[in-house]
């Protein structure tokens, strides 16, 4: 059976705080589509029957997140788009190799950003890496441009379609797509901290010697330098972390060092493979299998926080929608800070995009009506006066 296709008429997310106790509050996000409150359990994890997936880019992150979803088949097709037209050739042919084997009938083909606009979903790692040393934010202007490319080439869009931003800076270029494609809110969301939160609870389970998916754990915020982890919801099993580890480790240094190993681990892989691609092609395959299957993982999402006027990571539960619903999440006031400083530093930096955009606007504008409207004659012949002087 096909799961329940987008409608459309998707609420605004709102988000908003709650008092809950002296210290913490609750920071919650409400949204339930209409369409979600009336999907039956039999609905729920069935694909739908064509399905397709379209990568923008297919680098080295594009191409592993196409290699994933050929060994665990989601979708029927996976279309990818790449102006390198020789590397996107190669890849297409590299990819269908790995499809002549074994149990999977996702089949893979080149497209262009107009097919991959009536993509059920259409996932955008396009844009340009970090060098070792570089900061993700470092690429808003090369990235930025490109995305607003894309956007002009995909028109018109699949009104159902959900995007997914993956290339960086991801929180504010996730901003940027929802503003650039005009789809509902809930129908554009990033990886955000998903990947920070997978290595979060990687580290955690080595140092309490339990299976990774035992814990609940989330990196909140940015995917970048001002992300933060939600220490005081952190949970083994149902047991809170702070009864699972004794206080002799779970001291400040400790909490400090894991922070700095889930904010530092890309810029290391970075710095020795020049990219990392093989945890966030998983993440992102795991996303398009939550929203295809109408699944309602609850996961670190970015995704816009009208209260806080960017798009960032918080807990959201993922369905054939894009974002069904915000979770809510108690933090403690050092957290409530964090977020707080978190949102400012993004909001800062899109208030930059931004007039620095209008700015390129105004000058290209005025360049084409120089070049395009022809010279009154007095001017002309004022000009032709200047010449000979
Ligand atoms: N969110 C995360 O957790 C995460 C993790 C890893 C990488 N990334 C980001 O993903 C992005 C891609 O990384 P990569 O290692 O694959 O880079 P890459 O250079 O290997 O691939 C990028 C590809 O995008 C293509 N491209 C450029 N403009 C395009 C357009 N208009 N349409 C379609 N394709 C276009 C390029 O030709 C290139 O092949 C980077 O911005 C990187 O920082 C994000």
């Amino acid at each position: 059976m096909t799961p329940p296709a987008c409608d459309g008429q998707s609420q605004p997310l709102t988000t908003f705080f709650s008092q809950t106790s002296s210290n913490s509050q609750t920071l919650t996000t409400g949204y339930i589509s209409n369409t979600a409150k009336s999907t039956s359990d039999t609905e729920m994890h069935e694909p739908k029957s064509k399905s397709s997936i379209a990568i923008l880019g297919c680098g080295d992150v594009g191409s592993t997140l196409a290699y994933t979803l050929i060994l665990n088949p989601i979708c029927n097709e996976v279309i990818l788009v790449d102006p390198k037209t020789a590397l996107l050739e190669a890849q297409v042919r590299d990819l269908n190799d790995a499809t002549y084997r074994g149990n999977t009938g996702t089949k893979v083909r080149a497209g262009t950003h107009k097919d991959a606009g009536q993509a059920d979903i259409v996932v955008i790692t396009a844009g340009a890496k970090q060098k070792p040393g570089e900061s993700r934010l470092s690429l808003l202007s090369r990235n930025l441009h490109i995305l607003r490319s894309i956007f002009s080439s995909m028109q018109p869009i699949n009104p159902d379609t959900i995007l997914l931003l993956v290339a960086n800076p991801v929180d504010i270029l996730t901003y940027f797509a929802r503003k650039l494609s005009g789809l509902p809110e809930s129908q554009v969301l990033g990886t955000g901290t998903s990947l920070d939160s997978a290595r979060l609870r990687g580290v955690l389970a080595q140092k309490c010697e339990v299976a990774p998916n035992s814990i609940d754990a989330y990196v909140l915020g940015e995917h970048g330098d001002s992300q933060f982890i939600a220490w005081s919801s952190i949970h083994i099993g149902t047991t809170p972390l702070t009864l699972a580890l004794p206080p002799t480790i779970l001291t400040p240094q400790f909490r400090h060092e894991i922070a700095a190993h889930t904010r530092g681990a890309a810029a290391a892989i970075i710095a020795s493979k020049g990219c990392t691609a093989y945890g966030i092609g998983n993440i992102a395959a795991s996303i398009c299998k939550y929203i295809l299957y109408d699944i309602r993982c609850v996961r670190p999402i970015s995704f816009y926080q009208p209260e806080l006027g960017c798009s960032l990571s918080m807990p959201a539960v993922l369905g054939r929608k894009g974002v069904v619903r915000a979770m809510p999440v108690n933090l403690d006031e050092k957290e409530q800070e964090e977020l707080k400083a978190c949102a400012e530093n993004l909001r800062g930096i899109i208030e930059g995009a931004e007039s620095e955009w209008a700015a390129k606007e105004k000058l290209e504008e005025a360049l084409r009506r120089d070049t395009l409207v022809p010279l009154e004659e007095g001017e002309k012949g004022e000009e032709k006066g200047e010449e000979k002087a």
